[in-house]
């Protein structure tokens, strides 16, 4: 049987990343993951082998794990002329680095989740921000450079697009340095990502999603943090089951359909299948360049806008959460977040022509899945 491609998942223990496994290994890929459980947890293994009855190859690995260096001469056990070249490990504390597994895998891309993604923790900690998303993601490119794995599928986000822009967003528009730490780490790597395609022939699908929502149909997955969920519709089910008291919504004074905050709003499950077919766009990089010069004509960088196409207000979310969970949904306008953007909605043609994909997944049916399973 062909040889499984076999693909790094960075992250995937969290929401987005937990969905792609399975996908992928029902693409018929081997996914190999990483993740420092920093904002999830193994519970998701245990769902992602219900769904696909075995459990996937598994590494609690933050990125910025030091390369495991042999212990100190004298340590080891040195040949004739004093050189290590046997590590005696088990007097290493045994850690896995994230060299150790490009060392172990023949990988043939990576799909790069791993971040920190809370826009007020950023504004709180943006030096912690910095690290992990900025240090952390060159930490692996670098790794992919040694080791020649050039394909890339970067889970970047709507946020990089300059305010002046109108939405419908498409993606040749400007982008800017963002107004927080969070965003600023995404529009940072995308570009650094630009460079290392253009002068390193790096392959990479530059994925710009802004509001995914819910889980996969087995109800086994669902955004679950480690924290109080930020987001809309996580906030609109704990309302629903009681959990909270009413929901909170940020401001209504904006030129919309009903002046609260328009989104597009994209099903989790769908956003994965588009992240599917990036990848597989990528195509194989040819061989190693045998001379310095390398394969200059073999870069990619690639941006696609994942959106649905309809744009949703925050009242008309919870009109649909009401029809669909025959709840109440009792809500307050309060001051909006510092943050908050009025309208944020992207031009989607680009993917759907190039990846022939669309979104299939109606606002109603992600919105009952996410309501069978808070309210299991
Ligand atoms: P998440 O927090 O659920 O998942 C991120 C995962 O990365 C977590 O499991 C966390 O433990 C892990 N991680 C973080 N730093 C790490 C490190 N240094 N080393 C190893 N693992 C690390 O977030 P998500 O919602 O699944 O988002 C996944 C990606 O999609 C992120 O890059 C995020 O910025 C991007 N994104 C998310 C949204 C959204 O609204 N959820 C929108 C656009 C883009
Ligand atoms: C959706 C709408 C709120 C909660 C965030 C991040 C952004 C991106 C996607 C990564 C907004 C309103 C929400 C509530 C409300 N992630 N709302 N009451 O703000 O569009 O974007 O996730 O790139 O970085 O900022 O998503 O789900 O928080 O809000 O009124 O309790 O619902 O104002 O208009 P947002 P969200």
């Amino acid at each position: 049987m062909q040889n499984k491609k076999t693909i790094l998942i960075t992250g995937w223990t969290g929401y987005i990343g937990s969905h792609w496994v399975v996908a992928f290994e029902e693409a018929g890929y081997k996914t190999v993951i990483v993740d420092n459980l920093s904002n999830s947890s193994l519970d998701t293994l245990d769902w992602i082998e219900k769904i696909l009855e075995y459990k996937p190859d598994f590494f609690e690995v933050d990125l910025r794990s030091p390369p495991l260096t042999p212990p100190l001469s004298g340590e080891g056990n040195n040949d004739e002329n004093n050189k290590i070249n046997f590590i005696n490990w088990e007097k290493v504390e045994k850690q896995f680095s994230l060299e150790e597994i490009f060392e172990k895998y023949d990988f043939d891309g990576v799909i790069h989740f791993a971040w920190l993604k809370a826009v007020w923790e950023s504004c709180e900690k943006p030096l912690e921000y910095f690290d992990n998303n900025i240090v952390g993601s060159i930490k692996l490119f670098e790794l992919m450079e040694k080791f020649w794995v050039k394909n890339i599928v970067f889970s970047s986000s709507a946020t990089v697009y300059a305010p002046e822009n109108s939405s419908p967003l498409v993606e040749t528009m400007t982008t800017w340095n963002t107004s927080n730490p969070y965003w600023r780490t995404k529009f940072l790597i995308e570009n650094i990502l630009e460079d290392l395609a253009k002068f390193s022939w790096f392959r990479v699908a530059n994925l710009r999603y802004f509001n995914p929502i819910w889980a996969h149909p087995s109800w086994e997955i669902w955004e679950d943090p480690a924290w109080i969920p930020n987001n809309l519709l996580p906030f609109i089910m704990k309302v629903a089951t009681g959990e909270l008291k009413e929901l909170q919504v940020f401001w209504n004074d904006y030129d919309t359909i009903d002046w609260t905050w328009v989104r597009d709003y994209i099903d989790v499950v769908d956003l994965i299948d588009w992240h599917l077919k990036a990848y597989k766009n990528l195509n194989p990089h040819p061989n190693p360049p045998l001379s310095g010069e390398g394969n200059k004509t073999a870069w990619i960088f690639e941006t696609y806008n994942l959106w649905v196409g309809r744009w949703v207000s925050v009242l008309e979310m919870i009109e649909i959460a009401r029809k669909v969970t025959k709840k109440e949904i009792p809500y307050k306008i309060v001051e909006r977040r510092a943050w908050d953007l009025a309208e944020v909605y992207c031009n989607p043609d680009k993917a759907n022509k190039e990846l022939n994909w669309k979104a299939k997944t109606s606002l109603e049916e992600s919105i009952k899945n996410s309501w069978k399973f808070y309210n299991k």
